[in-house]
């Protein structure tokens, strides 16, 4: 490999590795959210970032080019890696899918149980605030 050639390949790996850092902070943001409506949105911000990092690895020039270039006896370990790129976008998508359904199926459930314990609470309580009210206007009135 001539020496300018290397010198872009180091370019391309940094460039790589440094898409690799933010795509894992991404994914530590999305596993450490409890809130799904919340999470939502960071999967459709992975699957934009992920389409984008696959097709940099795989363009001419990028990490395929790279490896097959310095070692090219790695080149089945790059075809694994390629076809894993489309598993990965179709389990995020899943995941996506997943948390949309959990949404409108069981945190919208909970949520609904909750508002109507608010409600119930609500005129429980608004009925003893009368009683004593009633009682104390009573008892000064007796009085
Ligand atoms: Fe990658
Ligand atoms: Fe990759």
């Amino acid at each position: 490999m001539a020496a300018s050639e290397k010198e872009k390949a180091i370019s391309t790996s940094e460039s790589l590795l440094e898409e690799h850092r933010e795509l894992r902070e991404l994914m530590e943001t999305i596993c450490a959210t409890s809130d799904l409506s919340v999470m939502l949105p960071l999967l459709d911000e992975l699957k934009d970032e992920l389409k984008e990092h696959f097709a940099t690895e795989e363009a001419p020039g990028g990490f395929g080019t790279v490896v097959s270039e310095s070692a090219p006896h790695k080149a089945s370990v790059v075809d694994h890696l390629f076809a894993e790129h489309k598993e990965f976008l179709i389990s995020v998508q899943r995941l996506h899918e997943a948390v949309e359904n959990c949404l409108a199926g069981p945190v919208a459930e909970v949520r609904t149980a909750a508002a109507l314990l608010k409600r119930r609470l609500r005129k429980h309580e608004a009925q003893e605030n009368e009683l004593l009210s009633d009682s104390l206007y009573t008892d000064l009135g007796g009085g």
